[in-house]
């Protein structure tokens, strides 16, 4: 057998390697030997080098538990998250895209009735979102599940605020003609969680760590493929820069500033002025691709 040098040990170690009896994994694992190697023979480290990165991601695995995920934080910010959301979901041009979940996301939403307030008092400028769930021909999907999640108008989730109720969140159903309005603040631009490894990270580099202004949507509906998405507000300055890259064209939307005394979307007439979100959501048919639920782990 050939012994290790600088020049011999990728083929000695893939070869090793060939010995993993399930097909998928010896094929990821081929492939990782092959880029780790190639990385590390491109950057050359030094053993300083190497010792940081080992010190970093073991703070990364030490920093994710069951209440926040720094690794998958780690891997939204090199824009691998969102790769793999587009592999997952190659969806008809017509149909309304995915994009990531983030870590905010929680299972046990209050149900809420048509037009039903998530922000119940949370700061933030009153908005509206109006909308419907159709089929890719256009066709309404009536009793589609939309499980709603946003910051409140200081930038702050739910587990953030660590309160005791539900904070900006809710699941409402789709009507007979597949149509749902929702009573909400509008959404404000937020930093993703610094005080962490990426953290650390991002303020070695002069990227930006701001999402831009945003609502999380989770639609399901029988016979349809779920969607787990955002829309996002077209004029906010974070738009072209999302730490996260989570940004697709069809998901920026106009939010529309209504005036004071305008009728709102629940029938009432407004005191102040109003946002107003107006989006039909398209579902593709099928099943789920994957029968994974997204982690909810707050950062
Ligand atoms: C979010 O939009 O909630 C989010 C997504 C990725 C990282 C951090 C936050
Ligand atoms: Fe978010």
């Amino acid at each position: 057998m050939a012994y290790v040098t600088e020049t011999t040990i990728t083929d000695i170690v893939l070869e090793r390697w060939m010995a993993v009896p399930d097909p998928r994994l010896r094929q990821i694992m081929q492939s990782m030997i092959t880029h780790l190697h190639a990385f590390v023979r491109e950057i050359e480290p030094t053993e300083e080098e190497w010792m940081t990165a080992i010190e970093w991601l073991t703070r990364t695995g030490k920093q994710s538990h069951d209440k926040r995920q720094e690794f998958i934080l780690a891997s939204d910010v090199v824009g691998v998250s969102m790769l793999v959301d587009c592999i997952n979901h190659r969806l008809s041009g017509e149909a309304t895209p995915t994009t990531v979940t983030g870590p905010f996301h929680v299972h046990d939403s209050p149900e809420l009735v048509d037009g039903a307030d998530i922000a119940k008092g949370a700061p933030g400028e009153p908005c509206y979102i109006v909308g419907s769930v159709r089929g890719l021909g256009g066709a309404p999907i009536a009793g589609a599940t939309l499980d709603i999640w946003q910051a409140d108008g200081e930038g702050l989730y739910d587990a953030q605020r660590g309160g005791d109720g539900a904070w900006m969140r809710g699941i409402f159903k789709s009507d007979d003609d597949g149509r749902f309005v929702v009573q909400t603040v509008l959404p404000v631009p937020y930093s993703i969680p610094m005080d962490g490894s990426v953290g650390d990270l991002m303020r070695h580099t002069e990227i930006s760590p701001m999402r831009p202004s945003h609502i999380h949507f989770l639609i399901e509906a029988q016979g349809h493929r779920r969607v787990i998405t955002h829309l996002f507000k077209k004029s906010c300055r974070y738009i072209e820069t999302d730490v996260v890259y989570g940004v697709k064209a069809p998901l920026i939307t106009e939010f529309k500033l209504m005036p004071a005394g305008s009728t709102t979307p629940t029938g009432k007439l407004a005191e102040r002025p109003f946002w107003l979100l107006e989006y039909d959501f398209v579902l593709q048919p099928g099943e789920n691709a994957s029968a994974a639920t997204p982690a909810s782990a707050a950062a």
